[in-house]
């Protein structure tokens, strides 16, 4: 075999992602893109907000040397002021730029975040239903993932977690704005979760780190705001990036936020920008960096993912679906009418909906509904949604 058994496994294990997307593929060419209704990736329809593109024009105007060279691992200092400043204006706890590390989007800072933190063996705890890359990046770093179920409303279920920490829990992974449920965590609980962790953390003697994927926090509904872990939490860290609130996956754009109050900090953050450099990322694309560093305050118009949700949630409750309506990011994560939620997604496929399994994130018995796609998508799908679910 010309490849690895691990990543030939890791493959194998994946395919049915890459299964669903040959099969949307296929039905594009078949019965033409208009009619497919591709709700299976969290690929943001909507194009920058026009901001960007000018800085990107001033920016390529800029004649001045040395602009595309090789710079500190950890990121311009003026970028990382400038998320410090940013920072500094919704949190309670002051940061400098030396707590923040330019990262190739969030997945090169949670790798990153993770290969700093993890020996061989260390746990990292994930409340289910999870981002499925979690499982790649804790091996990447010889980690264990250990994941725990969360509560009918896909809150946290504290007996849960506690159950799962031993003395290898090295970190708990979190990501609110939630990918695939939409579950914002509340202030409550991770207040909760802060004193559980600091209690195992005095008990073990060691920290037990608190990780926050945080890449959809500007994207949330209903006046609902991401509650900030540096505030409730000492020993933790936002990884977070552009790429769903400026609607840049592509261009590989976030950093990483350590607590200012982090327990051996220099070591910790000096650990992360040499795993930055060693990962092989050297360091995050300059043009991109400068680019950021105006748009902090910037997104795109979150009104219209809220119109987006809307429109969905109302169409497929009175369709009779049952779902936890999303606190934020793009995504809905209904039950599916049958166990095996395989048979629901394939019954979906015939009518050239396009949506995935709940399985491939840790919860069977769902699927996951991408609602970043142009509205015509959702209207052209409504019918086959109710059609579908008429006949379970
Ligand atoms: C929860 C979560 N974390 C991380 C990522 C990766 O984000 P980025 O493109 O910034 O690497 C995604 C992308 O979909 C995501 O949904």
């Amino acid at each position: 075999m010309a490849i690895s058994d691990k990543i030939r496994i890791s493959m194998e294990r994946s395919s049915w992602i890459r299964k669903m997307f040959e099969e949307g593929q296929e039905r594009k060419a078949k019965f033409g893109t208009e009619n497919v209704f591709d709700f299976s990736l969290g690929n943001p329809d909507m194009e920058p907000p026009p901001r960007f593109k000018q800085v990107l024009v001033e920016l390529a105007r800029d004649k001045s040397r040395g602009r595309h060279a090789y710079m500190p691992n950890a990121g311009f200092a003026e970028t990382r002021q400038a998320v410090a400043d940013y920072l500094n204006t919704f949190n309670r706890n002051t940061f400098s730029a030396d707590e923040i590390v330019m990262t190739v989007g969030a997945a090169g800072g949670l790798n990153v975040v993770l290969k700093t933190l993890l020996d061989p063996g260390d746990e990292v705890i994930i409340p289910k239903p999870y981002f499925v890359e979690y499982d790649f990046y804790v091996d990447n770093h010889l980690g264990t993932v250990k994941t725990v179920p969360t509560k009918e409303d896909f809150s946290l279920d504290f007996d849960s977690l506690e159950n799962a920490v031993s003395p290898k829990t090295k970190a708990v992974l979190i990501n609110s704005p939630n990918n695939p449920t939409g579950k914002v965590y509340s202030s409550r609980e991770l207040t909760e979760l802060a004193r559980l962790l600091s209690h195992y953390s005095t008990k073990q003697g060691r920290p037990i780190y608190l990780v926050s994927d945080e890449p959809y926090r500007k994207i949330t509904y209903d006046r609902i705001t991401v509650p900030n872990i540096f505030d409730l939490y000492p020993e933790s860290f936002v990884v977070t990036s552009f790429s769903k609130d400026l609607s840049v996956p592509g261009e590989r754009i976030g950093y990483i936020a350590a607590s200012p109050e982090l327990s051996d900090k220099a070591v910790v953050v000096a650990g992360m920008v040499f795993s930055n450099r060693i990962l092989g990322y050297v360091n995050a694309p300059a043009f991109m960096q400068r680019a950021v560093s105006v748009l902090l305050e910037e997104s795109v118009d979150i009104r219209s993912y809220q119109e987006k949700r809307n429109r969905l949630c109302e169409a497929l409750l009175s369709f009779g679906y049952e779902f936890n309506r999303p606190d934020g990011a793009f995504y809905l994560f209904p039950r599916s009418p049958v166990e095996d939620e395989f048979v629901f997604v394939q019954a979906l496929q015939e009518e050239n909906i396009l949506t995935v399994p709940g399985s491939g994130f840790g919860a069977p018995g769902h699927f996951r509904i991408a609602y970043c796609v142009p509205d015509t998508v959702i209207d052209g799908a409504l019918p086959g949604f109710e059609k579908v679910i008429r006949t379970f």
